[in-house]
């Protein structure tokens, strides 16, 4: 049994990968959020001690993650690979501090909570390991486009097909896409050690590892992760994943099978209220969800919203939100202010 931290006052906050996409991004949203705290401190790899990071107006050096960085810290805000978190997470709750993992390491342990605070806030309440568990980035925006249509019409599956950014696949990721931009550009020779196959003017059915099945893991934590984080243990999911040379905000295209068929304009007006989504849905003024519109924001896009043509009580949509942003840096940030 892990102790449970005394949060009352203002916590003393860690980001675990702090040099990375994400970590840069929980940099961001701490700022920008104003989120109260009494000290940060940001942990990276030997490779990256005594770098500076910008944070309120001031430099914080970023030190070494070792097993002696957690004294004294109330949230680690982790996102520096599952290896990393399943070696140093358990260290970290155990020295009493309460995890905010963006790994998939803990997201299907049954202690673990699972959270997208928009969808199942009361979650994060109950985490008995010291640990919760930021989702799978397209299953975040995918659940921000369908829990408020969940909630009104009773979902019963998906069928899926992901635009994921090649932030996802972190800094080097994004590093991959700009030289091979930029070799195209200039003649340059193209360089492949993030993805399988060239990704600038490409698609790749491929992220993560295959499975028996043909899915590939990321393909299946859209059918786990959708079933905890809705609490739906029947929820049917079928997933093809797509890398695109996008920078970072991912698109998903969805169908969604429903308990009773909405009409379109009864689904588009269950997002007039429903927070950090927004509706953009006038298709005959070429409105409707891109990713370089949500890039750096807050909120998810939906729209595309019509009947599907074979399915009953179905409906087809699209929707987009920024990988970095609430697919990962912003969700966890916003599960550290239910804390
Ligand atoms: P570093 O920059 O020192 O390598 P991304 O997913 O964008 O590639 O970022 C990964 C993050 O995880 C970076 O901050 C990286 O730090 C950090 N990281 C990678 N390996 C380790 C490690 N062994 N110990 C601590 N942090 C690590």
């Amino acid at each position: 049994m892990t102790s449970q931290p005394d949060l009352t006052n203002q916590p003393h906050v860690a980001i675990v990968g702090a040099t990375g996409a994400v970590g840069r991004e929980m940099l961001v949203c701490l700022e920008e959020r104003n989120f109260p705290l009494s000290k940060l401190t940001l942990l990276a790899s030997a490779r990256s001690a005594g770098q500076k990071l910008p944070f309120r107006g001031e430099e914080i050096t970023v030190e070494e993650l070792t097993t002696e960085s957690f004294a004294g810290i109330n949230i680690a805000l982790f996102s520096a690979g599952g290896g990393i978190s399943e070696k140093f997470g358990p260290v970290a709750a155990a020295a009493g501090c309460v995890v905010i993992d963006n790994s998939s390491a803990f997201r299907m342990d049954s202690e673990v909570p699972l959270v997208v605070p928009e969808i199942n806030p009361e979650a994060a309440k109950n985490h008995p390991r010291n640990i919760i568990a930021n989702p799978n980035c397209s299953t975040t925006i995918t659940l921000m486009g369908l829990a408020p249509l969940h909630r009104a019409f009773g979902l019963k599956g998906i069928i899926a097909s992901t635009y994921q950014a090649v932030s996802g696949s972190g800094a080097q990721g994004i590093t991959e896409l700009e030289d091979q931009i930029n070799a195209l550009a200039t003649g340059g020779t193209i360089e492949k050690n993030v993805y399988p196959h060239q990704i600038a003017h490409n698609v790749i059915p491929h992220v993560d590892v295959f499975r028996d099945s043909g899915y590939t893991k990321e393909e299946q934590k859209m059918l786990h992760e959708g079933r905890k984080i809705l609490n739906l243990p029947d929820l049917k999911v079928t997933c093809t994943c797509v890398r695109v040379p996008v920078m970072r905000s991912h698109s998903i295209s969805l169908t969604a099978i429903f308990e009773k068929g909405p009409t379109v304009a009864e689904a588009q007006a269950v997002f007039k209220n429903a927070p950090g989504i927004r509706l953009v849905d006038d298709p005959s003024e070429a409105l409707y969800p891109v990713p370089l519109d949500t890039t750096g924001k807050d909120d998810c896009l939906i729209g595309r919203i019509r009947k599907d043509q074979v399915l009953p009580n179905a409906l087809a949509l699209w929707v987009v939100g920024d990988q970095v942003k609430k697919g990962a840096a912003l969700n966890a940030v916003q599960i550290a202010e239910i804390l």
